[in-house]
């Protein structure tokens, strides 16, 4: 067996997050390329549904179908073992993203230059600042005209609320885009348009080598000049630390699609971005070189094969190493369980593995035992935390439509939240179940399912909600006082949690002030 320090050293788990359009599948793709993991450009059929209207729900099926390929990629580079953890490009499963988050190390965002920090971009940056998630930015397609570089920084500061540090810089973008100097490594490339190789990287002296007016051209040699003059001038030295405690995002630029300014940030990343880090749990911190076997589930793949269901658990390892066909205990059952086919992920490949590392990924076949969360572990009773749920954005009521299948309607439900497709919120007052989106997609998806898997059917009606918010108190009387006056209001979500269901933002700020005992929560983790 390998020594499992060198082993933890050696990893990158990450996360590439952005607005749809931004270039993730492609700098995806890059990444893969320089791996060695794929070898032409175009390979990988990622699982963005963004281009197919809503409305258009096989197609969407279709492609998650080919997704449970492309939700890890695992390649080797210089050394290291790097994982990918895919994120759902539509903003639907915005939720699905949210979750992967939690079973990475850092992050890279990737920015389109034209249209700078896009709404989703904001919201994913908020998850990443929950956690201190270390993040590293990617400014996209400057091969095309697009914002003055200093305007993007400012305004990657002011709208994802971080210090940034360019540690490479754009000469010129557009027609004009010349190439890219490297701050980090102090090197130059010069572009080439070219979708499927790699430029090579000039070495130069420093900013003043001459050599870098005979290849750009004196005017854009001193252009580039003054801005790393006034970059030095205005931000400070690019501090690591600062980087791992998510304080600080080191920024470059370049065009994944032309692989160009790609292999800088690759390089940096590897050795800047941190091996996989201890993990909270609700009992005691969990440190990645612990013997013992510890991992959670952090996604559930269906399988869309409606003749059987079957799924896997994407488990995270955390500490120790996982073996095949060796025992572990899954803490929410109580039960010892063996899995004799885990499987790896290796760029698009599945493949059975005998042993996983911490940082990576081993998938699970599931028929249905595991739920978001779950934790395995060698016999020790650990919860880990960090699988927040955030308040929805979308409710209705579910009803049945086929008294005869209420049991496999409700199966049916307990399972698609057990997945964590949506959630469910159990309105104490009348009884009647809620279930909670991020978008309209995932009803879709829900009644899709619960016929084609379950044999259920049911339908939506309306109900007219603005935020579902986990409440509590130091003061069990004022709770209770609360829950009386709202009665009506108060659900129950699946772990038995009092929620309140606000259904405008007046009244939720009425009620806040009101009760100034109660503390409101919007993602069910505090
Ligand atoms: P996403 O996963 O973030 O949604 O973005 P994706 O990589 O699919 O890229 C979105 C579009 O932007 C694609 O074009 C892609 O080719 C293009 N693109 C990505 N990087 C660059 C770049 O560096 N420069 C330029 N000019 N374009 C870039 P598309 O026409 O929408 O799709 P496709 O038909 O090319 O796949």
């Amino acid at each position: 067996m390998a020594n499992l320090t060198d082993e933890i050293k050696k990893r990158r788990t990450f996360a590439i997050i952005s607005h749809p359009d931004a270039g993730k599948t492609t700098l995806t793709e890059k990444l893969l390329l320089f791996g060695g993991a794929i070898h032409v450009a175009g390979a990988v059929k990622s699982n963005k549904i963004k281009k197919t209207a809503t409305s258009d729900w096989m197609e969407i099926e279709k492609q998650r179908g080919i997704s449970v390929a492309t939700s890890v990629m695992g390649f080797e580079y210089e050394g290291f073992k790097i994982n990918i953890l895919d994120t759902p490009g539509h903003q639907d499963f915005a939720e699905d993203t949210f979750r992967t988050l939690t079973a990475v190390d850092s992050v890279i965002i990737v920015i389109d230059a034209a249209k700078g920090v896009e709404q989703q971009t904001r919201r994913l940056m908020e998850v990443c600042r929950m956690r201190n998630t270390p993040v590293i930015i990617f400014v996209n397609k400057m091969d095309r005209e697009g914002r003055d570089p200093f305007d993007i920084l400012d305004e990657l500061e002011n709208e994802l609320k971080i210090k940034v540090r360019p540690l490479s810089w754009p000469i010129n973008m557009g027609a004009k885009f010349k190439g890219v100097y490297n701050i980090y490594e102090h090197d130059l490339s010069l572009f080439k348009p070219d979708k499927q190789h790699v430029t090579e990287r000039m070495e130069i002296k420093d900013i003043n080598d001459p050599h870098i007016d005979e290849v750009v051209g004196k005017d854009d040699a001193q252009k580039l000049r003054d801005d790393i003059e006034l970059i030095d001038g205005v931000y400070p030295p690019f501090d690591e630390l600062d980087y791992l405690d998510g304080h600080l995002a080191p920024v470059f630029f370049g065009s994944a699609l032309n692989t160009f300014g790609v292999k800088e940030l690759l390089d940096c990343f590897i050795h800047i971005a941190p091996s996989p880090q201890p993990t909270q749990a609700v009992e005691r911190v969990v440190e990645p070189g612990e013997e013992k076997f510890t991992g959670f589930v952090f996604k559930i793949q269906a399988n869309m094969d409606p003749n059987h269901r079957s799924c896997i658990a994407f488990v995270k390892v955390c500490s120790g190493v996982f073996h095949r066909n060796q025992y572990y205990y899954h803490v929410r059952s109580d039960k010892q369980m063996r899995f004799t086919a885990p499987t790896a992920f290796m760029a698009q490949k599945k493949e059975i593995i005998d042993e996983v590392y911490p940082g990576d990924v081993v998938g699970l076949p599931d028929n249905g035992v595991f739920k978001i969360g779950d934790t395995l572990t060698e016999g020790e009773k650990i919860h880990f935390k960090g699988l927040p749920s955030f308040s929805p954005e979308m409710f209705k009521y579910i009803e049945n439509t086929d008294p005869m299948k209420t049991k496999q309607l409700n199966k049916g439900i307990e399972q698609l939240m057990d997945e964590g497709v949506a959630q469910l919120f159990v309105n104490q007052f009348n009884n009647r179940k809620i279930i909670g989106t991020v978008g309209q997609l995932q009803f879709e998806v829900i009644q899709y399912r619960l016929l084609h898997e379950y044999g259920a059917s049911c339908r939506w009606e309306p109900v007219h909600l603005y935020k579902a918010c986990w409440i509590e108190s130091d003061d069990d009387e004022a709770l209770e006082a609360f829950k009386r006056r709202k009665h009506q209001f108060m659900a129950l979500d699946r772990e038995g949690r009092d929620v309140f269901l606000a259904d405008s933002s007046y009244v939720l700020s009425i009620a806040q002030q009101d009760f100034p005992k109660i503390k409101f929560h919007f993602t069910s983790e505090f």
